[in-house]
């Protein structure tokens, strides 16, 4: 494995998947970590990450100590390049012009990291310390115009710094130097390959199920998809899968897990139709919040009656539950940081503290991206694995104002229209998500057939993300939103004027509600 030590959450994450796609398992921990617990779990490499903090603020976060000296190979990335120099007797100066952005390096040795590489390349600098003198021992590799010290390494200690960040795209060699220091500089093998990752995860379950058996609630989406998958495949028909439709479900969306879902894995799948108690508890609720709180509470009222159910069926005890959490959750949750509660979000499928399982949750070690190549090769469909994300309130959150059939139904068409055609454009896999959202308490004035109409507005919501966190309104081609707009209101008698919504998040969230 290698350690990518967190000095500040996104860079981190970023890094430990450029490391696992030079097929190599990284791992994130946080820079409090103690350099025997690091050592402890036998690491090829150590990767210090970047991060917000300047070396001298007080509480800067600093290096576990004795970590340079574990005898493992190290790569410093900007800020982890500082606290390098820093703690082995290099200086660390702050200058008056920051550098964010393109640059450009020139090479002062190739040494091992840019051995091969172009005299002069373009990186991507974020910082406005650098680092003025290596330490005694260290070679300078790399310079720019403001940074003297953009690149340095100690090969015999195994310790090598860059002041820029490899694992950015714009940086235009930053993979190759990536994979310099994974398989020259730390002598890493790319065995972590999703063939692996899939026979791995297999008998990992089957070690912690043993004979016993299982349930997991299915969403729709992609990561319970494949965790129940994965489960299947280890247990077969010991596990049951649950599908709460709750009725705010989009158009056709229950029918791909029934049949899709079931045809390509066999799975046993137990359907609850909840629709009639949901849209009674959502009765005239039109706070947001109100409706999340409303939409989890029933929803762990109905995956609990369905469970005692399946779990009463037979003698044998049901004792594991099956979540599909993702690393990016398990890495933010033991992060400790307190991210200031936006929204209450609900994960269908997602269960309270006190239940009396044991989680088996096969994908806490694996990103989005992974978790959809592993879907692909446990032989999943297509329109599951490269489903885009949909909320666990589903509709009912797309719908501002109160929550009613008829309200669904008009929205349904709408979404279907608008999902078809970004399908039709070949867009799916370029637009993150495409929420479509019903302004149901808004009319205007429109002309239809030589008739006055007094109709809803529709907001289209095409966004462009890479983690949610952050997301950019999408650049959707005239001709694809012409299509659109002309076919919903034609074929959707509701609606009379169609919207989009050009808000980046922030300021905006990607839902409405
Ligand atoms: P926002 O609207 O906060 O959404 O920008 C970020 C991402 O989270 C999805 N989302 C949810 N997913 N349960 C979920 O499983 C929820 O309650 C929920 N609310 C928002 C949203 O679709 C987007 O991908």
């Amino acid at each position: 494995t290698v350690i990518v030590v967190d000095f500040g959450a996104q860079y981190a994450q970023l890094i430990a998947r450029r490391v696992r796609e030079c097929h190599v398992f990284s791992e994130i921990v946080p820079s409090t970590m103690p350099a025997a617990e690091i050592l402890a779990r036998k690491p090829k490499a150590i990767i210090l990450s970047g991060g917000p903090a300047s070396v001298y603020e007080p509480g800067a976060p600093d290096v576990a100590d004795g970590l340079f000296e574990l005898g493992v190979p190290t790569l410093g990335i900007c800020y982890g390049h500082q606290v390098m120099a820093r703690a082995l007797g290099g200086t660390v100066a702050n200058s008056e012009i920051a550098e964010y952005g393109g640059a450009t390096v020139a090479l002062a040795d190739p040494g091992m990291l840019f051995d091969g590489l172009p005299a002069e390349q373009a990186v991507w600098m974020s910082h406005r310390d650098f680092v003025s003198e290596a330490p005694t021992g260290f070679t300078v590799t790399a310079r720019t115009d403001v940074t003297p010290v953009a690149g340095m390494e100690d090969r015999a200690r195994g310790l090598y710094g860059v002041q820029f960040h490899p694992e950015v795209l714009h940086s235009e060699h930053g993979m190759e130097i990536m994979r310099r220091f994974l398989y020259e500089g730390a002598g890493c093998r790319p065995n972590w390959t999703m063939v692996n990752i899939a026979e791995e995860s297999i008998e990992a379950v089957r070690a912690q199920i043993g004979d016993g058996r299982a349930i997991c609630g299915l969403s729709g989406g992609v990561d319970s998809a494949v965790a129940a998958a994965l489960v299947q495949r280890a247990i077969g028909s010991r596990l049951t899968c649950v599908f709460v439709d709750h009725g705010l479900l989009r158009k056709g969306e229950a029918e791909q897990v029934e049949k899709d879902f079931v045809a390509a894995t066999g799975v046993n799948l137990h359907v609850v139709d909840a629709q009639e108690r949901f849209l009674a508890a959502l009765a005239g609720v039109t706070d947001p919040e109100e409706k999340r709180k409303i939409i989890g509470r029933e929803f762990i009222r109905v995956f609990e009656a369905a469970e005692r159910e399946i779990v009463g069926e037979s003698d044998e005890p049901v004792q594991f539950l099956v979540q599909g959490t993702l690393y990016p959750d398990v890495v933010e949750s033991g992060g400790g940081t307190g991210a200031a509660n936006i929204k209450s979000h609900h994960n269908v499928g997602g269960l309270p503290e006190d239940l009396q399982f044991q989680l088996v949750e096969p994908l806490r070690t694996l990103f989005k991206d992974e978790v959809r190549a592993l879907g692909e090769q446990l032989g999943l469909p297509a329109e599951i694995v490269w489903r885009q994300p949909f909320p666990g309130p589903g509709l009912g959150i797309r719908i501002i104002g109160a929550v009613d059939r008829e309200r669904l139904d008009i929205l349904r068409e709408a979404d279907a229209i608008a999902r078809e055609e970004l399908t039709r454009a070949g867009l799916d896999r370029e637009v993150w998500q495409f929420p479509v959202v019903l302004l149901a308490d808004v009319r205007s004035v429109g002309v239809q057939g030589d008739g006055r109409t007094y109709g809803h507005p529709i907001v289209l919501r095409p966004v462009t993300s890479e983690d949610a966190m952050t997301a950019d309104w999408a650049r959707l081609p005239y001709d694809v939103l012409q299509k659109i707009s002309t076919r919903i209101t034609n074929e959707v008698r509701e609606i009379n004027r169609v919207t989009v919504d050009i808000t980046s998040k922030p300021p905006g969230t990607i839902e409405w509600e």
